[in-house]
């Protein structure tokens, strides 16, 4: 099962009101908009979506749903002004994005997402690869050694990146990689011994830097973001939840900037954290950041 993370205070935040136009660009599990759905009823109308059909297909059939207005999209966010265009909405009054995987994703996809799983190096975030363009795969054998390491280095962060890489295009030499522990097995020979008795484990950066590169995701977030704040009414709110630090910063950076053209304003000028019960009872939650940017009443 996911787990919502900050629901309480994203929902305290957006102040979601009777007559609002809601969308959850990141419907995963369904946690906000079941929430959402329970507390207004048909007071409000929700767009969700997910570049994940498994994630809206899954979510159709929870019970409970079906007297809330739900239009439901298999979209990516960057694409968010035309879905609300298609589905013929001008504007709307609040947004909400929760990045990254969902549970199910890790857990059950079969895509590779996890490197306690031994899967098909996919990591694709839609079911139909060929909507990526590209699979994880298809970058660890071809991708050049400098372009690699160039990914794991900048998404990762990871300070072996140049071991891995070298790592990678020699295995790849005697036998491409095909799947997860491929992958994990040629991460753990790269890297000092001292490496794999740390808390995280050794693949975690190098599994982050793929999942990015295959999805394209700081320049999918940076779309997304201009898109919502695009349709967003004057007066309405967006809310962004990110788990690291380079999604973090593409939407600190975004909400900085529209508050010092004078577009918008911070809800809160430093990022909302959750609290440590919340941490305590899921850990996935220890690295969320939530931040919230409110349209200008008067933009023009
Ligand atoms: C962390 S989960 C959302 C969880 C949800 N808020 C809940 O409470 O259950 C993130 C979801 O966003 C989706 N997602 C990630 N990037 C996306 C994108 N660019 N466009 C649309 N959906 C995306 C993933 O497929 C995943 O299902």
């Amino acid at each position: 099962m996911h787990i919502p993370v900050l629901l309480k205070e994203t929902l305290d935040n957006l102040q979601i009101q009777k007559g609002d136009r809601v969308v959850d660009a990141t419907l995963g599990g369904g946690g906000f908009v079941k929430k959402v759905c329970e507390s207004h009823g048909v007071g409000v109308s929700l767009i969700a979506l997910d570049i994940d059909e498994d994630a809206v297909l899954r979510f159709k059939d929870t019970p409970g749903i079906s007297n809330c207005k739900i239009i439901f999209k298999i979209a990516n966010f960057s694409d968010i002004v035309q879905v609300l265009n298609e589905v013929g909405f001008d504007n709307v009054d609040k947004v909400f994005f929760d990045l990254g995987l969902s549970s199910f994703q890790i857990d059950r996809s079969g895509r590779g997402f996890s490197f306690q799983r031994d899967e098909p190096l996919k990591m694709t975030l839609s079911k139909d690869a060929s909507r990526e363009g590209v699979t994880a795969e298809e970058i660890v054998n071809s991708w050049s050694e400098s372009v690699l390491k160039t990914i794991i280095s900048s998404y990762g962060e990871e300070r072996f990146a140049g071991r891995i890489s070298k790592g990678i295009v020699e295995a790849r030499k005697r036998k491409p990689l095909k799947t997860t522990f491929d992958l994990v097995e040629v991460i753990e020979r790269s890297t000092p011994k001292g490496y794999r008795r740390r808390k995280i484990h050794p693949a975690t950066k190098t599994f982050q830097a793929l999942r990015m590169a295959v999805n394209d995701e700081i320049t999918v977030l940076e779309r997304g973001l201009e898109g919502a704040f695009e349709k967003l009414s004057n007066g309405g709110r967006m809310a962004v939840i990110s788990f690291h630090s380079l999604e973090d910063r593409v939407v600190k950076r975004f909400f900085l900037k529209k508050e010092k053209e004078g577009e918008g304003f911070r809800v809160n000028k430093k990022p909302i954290r959750p609290e440590r019960e919340e941490v305590e009872s899921n850990r996935r939650s220890r690295s969320a950041k939530l931040r919230v940017l409110e349209k200008d009443r008067n933009f023009k």
